[in-house]
C-alpha cells in the first residue's frame, strides 16, 4: 500500500510517504519553501515524496491528515462560546483561521492532489504523535506518553502499544484536555520571557540553567495537581484560551512581575535578568516534576520497561533525562521529530498498521528521510565563484576535514539525506572543535547569532559516550537523536568548554557508526589528532532560517557567514584564506 501522511496548518507542516509499511521519504515544508516553521499546506514536501518514489497522486491508496479538523473546530468554537464575552475579539480571528483552511482539509487535499475524497483519512492528533513515537521505535511493546500544546482537544495522553505479527495496537488510556496543557504552560512562560512561542522554548530551557527555581511555588499556583497525577491550569492566570493576542493575564503579571520586553537583551548580571532566569528555572522544574510523576504512575500501571515519548514537550531534553532517571522505565524512545512535523509520518504509519491492519515491519532507526545532497552541485557553484574546490577520495577527505577541525576551522557538513525533525544529527551540521569557550563565542558571533545563554551540543561515538558524560543506563538510547541532557564528567568539562553548559551539562548525540558512518569516521579521525573524539554539532542554518537542504543553500549560507570550510558529499570547498 502507498500511504501519504500530511501535517499542516498549525506550525511546521510536513509530508511523509509509506510504501508497503516502510517509510520511503519524509520532509518538512520549511526545508523546501525556505520559510522557517512553514505551516502552509505542504505541496512541495508532497511533491518531493511522490517524485522520490516515482509516483503520481493517483497511485496513492490513501492520504492521511494528522488530526481531525472538525474536532479542532469544535474545540475553538466551544472555547470561544464558553469565554464569551471575553473572547469576542479573538473569536473572528479563530473562526477565520478554521473556516478558511483547517476545516476544509478534505477538499484542499482532494483539489490539490486530485485524489478521490474517499481516499482521504484522518487520525487523532495525539494518535499521530503516539504512532510517530511507538511505531518507529525498535520495541515490540511499550508505554506511550504524548504531550504538546494542543491538538484537537487532548494535550496529554498516556497509553501503551503492542506490535505483533498479526496485529498492531495503540491503546490510549487517558487524556488531559485543553485548556489544561503542559505545552501551553511552557509556551505561556516562553511568551512572558519575551521569546517567540513555538520557537523560543529551547531558550527557556537554556536560560533555566542560569537560574534557581525560587518561583516554583508560584508556578504551582498556576498549575495545580490532582491526586491522580493529572493537573489543571488555574485559568485566572491565562488568556490563551480567550485571546489571540496574549497568553497570560494581569493576574499572572501580578504574581511573577512585569514580562520581559522581547527587544531588551537579557543581562544576567542584573537583578531583572536573574529574575527571568529564576522564572525559567521554576517553570522547567515544575514541568519536569509533573512529567516524572505521570511517567512513574504509567510505569507502575503498565509494568512495562520501555516508554515512547511523543509531542512537542518531548523535545525537552532535561525533562527526558529526569524521566529516565526517576520514572522506573529502563529505556525511553523519543523519535527525531516528536513534534507536529513527525505526525505526518506517524499518521501514515498509524493508517498502515491500524486502520488497514497491514503487517508489522521493523523501521530503519534513523532520521534521514529527506532529499539527498549533491556534491557536484556544490563543486559547480564554487567553481563559478572561483573558490578553491577539491573532490576527494573518502579517506583523504575525512583526514583533511579532521585536520580542518583540529586547526580550529568551522566546517559546514552536508552528507546524504536531510534529517526529519528540528535537530541536525550529522547530515546538515556545522561542526567545530569542542574544547574552548572562544570557539563557542565565535560560532555565536560569526554564524548563529544566538543568545549567549544557549548551549551547543556535542556528538560522540556511542561506545565512548560514558567516558565523557554521566550517562545512566538507557542514556545512550535517549541520546541517539539528541533527546536527553546529561552531565559532562567534571574531569572533562574544561577540555569540552564549548559544549558544556553553565550547569555542567550537555545535550549529547551518541552516534552509532551504522547511523551516519561518515560522521563517525570523522569523529574517529578527529580523535586521533586531538585525543578526544568529540565535535561540537549545531544545525546548519543561520539565525531565523530553516536548516539547509540542498548544496546551493549550504553554499549560500557558507558565503554569508564566518564558516571556513564547506563539505557536501566528496566535495570540499574553502574560502581562499584557508586553502591548503
Ligand atoms: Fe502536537
Amino acid at each position: 500500500m502507498r500511504i501519504l501522511g500530511v501535517s499542516a496548518h498549525y506550525h511546521d507542516a510536513a509530508a511523509a510517504l509509506v510504501i508497503d509499511g516502510m517509510p520511503v521519504a519524509a520532509v518538512q515544508e520549511e526545508r523546501l519553501s525556505r520559510r522557517k516553521n512553514d505551516a502552509a499546506f505542504p505541496l512541495a514536501a508532497i511533491e518531493y515524496c511522490l517524485d522520490h518514489a516515482g509516483l503520481e497522486p493517483d497511485d496513492l491508496d490513501a492520504v492521511v491528515f494528522y488530526e481531525r479538523p472538525m474536532l479542532k473546530f469544535d474545540r475553538i468554537l466551544t472555547c470561544a462560546l464558553r469565554a464569551f464575552p471575553k473572547s469576542w475579539r479573538s473569536f473572528p480571528h479563530a473562526m477565520k483561521n478554521s473556516l478558511s483552511e483547517k476545516l476544509w482539509v478534505r477538499g484542499i487535499i482532494s483539489s490539490h492532489l486530485g485524489v478521490a475524497r474517499d481516499k482521504i483519512l484522518f487520525t487523532d492528533h495525539h494518535r499521530s504523535h503516539a504512532a510517530a513515537a511507538f511505531l518507529t521505535a525498535p520495541v515490540r511493546e511499550a508505554a506511550i506518553l504524548t504531550a504538546d500544546g494542543v491538538g484537537e482537544w487532548a494535550t496529554l495522553t498516556v497509553g501503551h502499544g503492542a506490535r505483533g505479527p498479526d496485529k498492531t495496537a495503540i491503546t490510549l488510556l487517558r487524556e488531559i484536555r485543553f485548556p489544561h496543557s503542559l505545552g501551553m504552560l511552557y509556551s505561556t512562560f516562553t511568551a512572558y520571557l519575551g521569546f517567540q512561542v513555538n520557537e523560543g522554548e529551547y531558550k527557556v530551557m537554556g536560560l533555566a540553567s542560569y537560574g534557581r527555581p525560587t518561583m516554583a511555588d508560584s508556578v504551582r499556583k498556576v498549575i495545580k495537581r490532582a491526586p491522580d497525577g493529572a493537573f489543571r491550569l488555574d485559568l485566572d492566570y491565562f488568556d490563551f484560551h480567550t485571546s489571540a493576542k496574549r497568553s497570560f493575564s494581569q493576574q499572572f503579571v501580578d504574581l511573577f512581575g512585569p514580562p520581559r520586553d522581547p527587544f531588551d537583551p537579557i543581562d544576567l548580571t542584573t537583578a531583572e535578568g536573574q529574575r527571568f532566569a529564576d522564572c525559567a528555572a521554576s517553570v522547567q522544574l515544575v514541568l519536569e516534576d509533573i512529567l516524572v510523576d505521570i511517567a512513574r504512575a504509567l510505569q507502575r500501571e503498565t509494568g512495562l520497561a520501555d516508554l515512547c515519548l511523543g509531542g512537542g514537550v518531548a523535545l525537552n531534553g532535561v525533562a527526558n533525562a529526569r524521566i529516565l532517571a526517576e520514572s522506573g522505565f529502563e529505556r525511553i524512545f523519543v523519535p527525531p521529530s516528536p513534534g507536529d512535523a513527525g505526525c505526518a509520518l506517524g499518521a501514515a504509519l498509524y493508517a498502515d498498521r491500524i486502520h488497514f491492519g497491514n503487517p508489522d515491519r521493523d523501521m530503519p532507526d534513523h532520521p534521514y528521510w529527506g532529499p539527498a545532497v549533491e556534491s557536484g552541485e556544490l563543486a559547480g557553484l564554487a567553481r563559478q565563484d572561483d573558490l578553491p574546490v577539491q573532490e576527494m577520495e573518502e579517506e583523504a577527505l575525512i583526514e583533511t576535514v579532521a585536520r580542518d577541525l583540529f586547526e580550529g576551522r568551522i566546517v559546514g557538513w552536508m552528507d546524504g539525506a536531510l534529517e526529519l525533525g528540528p535537530r541536525a544529527l550529522g547530515h546538515r551540521s556545522i561542526l567545530t572543535a569542542p574544547h574552548t569557550s572562544q570557539m563557542r563565542d565565535r560560532i555565536n558571533r560569526d554564524i548563529k547569532h544566538r543568545e549567549q545563554f544557549r548551549p551547543f551540543a556535542p556528538v560522540v561515538p556511542a561506545e565512548l559516550a560514558e567516558r565523557y558524560f554521566e550517562m545512566p543506563p538507557g542514556g545512550a538510547r535517549l541520546a541517539r537523536f539528541m533527546s536527553g541532557v546529561f552531565p559532562v564528567r567534571p574531569e572533562w568539562r574544561e577540555k569540552l568548554a564549548a559544549i558544556t553548559h553553565v550547569d555542567g551539562t550537555a545535550r549529547v548525540q551518541a552516534l552509532e557508526r551504522g547511523m551516519a558512518p561518515r560522521l563517525y569516521a570523522l569523529l574517529e579521525a578527529y580523535g586521533r589528532l586531538s585525543g578526544i573524539p568529540i565535535l561540537l554539532n549545531t544545525s546548519f542554518n543561520l539565525s531565523g532560517e530553516p536548516i539547509v537542504n540542498r548544496a546551493v543553500e549550504g553554499y549560500l549560507t557558507f558565503r554569508r557567514c564566518g564558516m571556513d570550510v564547506l563539505v557536501a558529499g566528496q566535495t570540499r570547498v574553502t574560502k581562499k584564506a584557508v586553502m591548503r
